[in-house]
């Protein structure tokens, strides 16, 4: 294939998906649903680890759902970097169907082989999951009662960097070209859902973070889409920034606590939600959904921690980030009750134990007992 033949190629997928967008389901009436089923994947690394954590709590949490059949957990099995490269899918057609068979997602982190790890180079689960079951928002909170702090992220979770980021261009030996993405609908949902957020809890700032003067097209697009949507609430304060001094900021105490909610694309929001959970107390601490229309996806915001697993200390890997996945999974089924219920006990458990990662402090079972014997 030219140059010219794999753009044309890459600009037709994506206005074939846009289209396709335009006919996408909204968030299913859960209260209304006989059945909710859940789907629980483990993942690579520390996630068997972290999710036999998880659903031990949701089992005990739910029991009365699930006895009388409203919730369903089902484990699915396959999305492994074994099973993966074995097949050369990234998300093999079997485990991707079944996965689609459910409402809701609770992932534990999965492998993705980069440059030099020895793996063939196939695409992140992730990145793959969010596209096919078209997870547009990925919203992570960042919590810091201390410092006044209460952050909460609307990273653009489909496009951007991520978009093509397996189909770039390698030209020669001299050259390499990656692509970008920005489509209107994409931006305005996610910005819509950003100041739905805002205004339902009480009118908080939004603040818009781009590179507009440098990713003109893209990132000026963004820019200008998330105002045209702030147009729609006057009553919020909204601003924007680069995201440099974005980042910046964050370590600024004395301005921080002025920020509430953000609205990113894809690849600075990567990056800023992990400095921003590394502020509340580490990557392990934060919880990260990726809400779509028909499906929803809750996740650790970490890896998989290969080296804790290569270093023989897995057992010591701190659920909290993907328990606090669920806790948001509880809300965005209108399980209001558990999911505070969980909340409290999982700032009690992070004020008591201590889990660094590192081989010392508490267990992952420390933390599940600890969780179990309080709600
Ligand atoms: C995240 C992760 C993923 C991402 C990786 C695992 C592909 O870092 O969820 O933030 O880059 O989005
Ligand atoms: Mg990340």
């Amino acid at each position: 294939m030219t140059y010219t033949e794999h753009f044309q190629k890459i600009v037709e997928d994506q206005l074939a998906r846009v289209e396709k967008l335009k006919n996408s389901s909204p968030v299913p009436d859960f209260a209304a649903k006989e059945k909710i089923i859940i789907g629980t994947i483990d993942g690579d690394g520390i996630g068997p680890v972290i999710m036999d954590s998880c659903r031990a709590i949701l089992e005990k949490l739910l029991a009365d759902d699930i006895a009388s059949g409203k919730i369903e957990l089902r484990k699915i099995e396959g999305l492994t970097i074994e099973n993966r490269i074995a097949k050369m899918e990234t998300v093999p057609a079997d485990v991707l169907a079944a996965i689609k068979e459910c409402d809701l997602l609770l992932k534990g982190p999965t492998t993705t082989p980069g440059k030099g790890d020895n793996l063939p180079n196939i695409e992140s689960a992730n990145v793959t999951l969010r596209r096919e079951l078209d997870l547009f928002a990925n919203v992570r909170p960042v919590v810091i009662p201390e410092k006044n702090i209460d952050w909460i992220f609307y990273r653009e979770n489909t496009e951007g960097e991520y978009a093509l980021g397996s189909r770039g261009v390698e030209i020669n030996d001299d050259i390499s070209i990656d692509f970008k993405v920005t489509t209107t609908i994409g931006t305005t949902r996610l910005a819509k859902a950003a100041f739905e957020y805002a205004k339902n809890n009480g009118n908080k700032n939004v603040s818009i973070v781009t590179k507009a003067n440098i990713m003109k097209k893209t990132d000026g697009k963004f820019l200008s889409l998330c105002y045209d949507v702030a147009k729609d609430y006057p009553q919020i304060k909204t601003d924007d920034w680069y995201v440099d001094i974005m980042a910046a900021n964050l370590v600024n105490d004395q301005i921080n606590s002025n920020f509430n909610v953000f609205i990113l694309p894809n690849l600075y929001g990567d990056i800023i939600t992990d400095e921003a959970a590394q502020l509340q107390g580490g990557v392990g601490t934060a919880g990260s959904a990726n809400i779509g229309g028909r499906y929803a996806m809750f996740e650790a915001i970490h890896g998989s921690a290969p080296r804790m697993v290569e270093d023989g200390i897995a057992e010591y890997a701190n659920p909290a980030s993907i328990n606090r996945a669920a806790v948001m999974m509880l809300r965005h089924i209108g399980f209001t009750d558990q999911a505070a219920a969980l909340e409290k006990v999982l700032d009690e458990a992070q004020d008591a134990l201590s889990l660094p990662g590192d081989g010392t402090g508490n267990t992952a079972e420390d933390f599940t007992e600890f969780v179990l014997q309080r709600i």
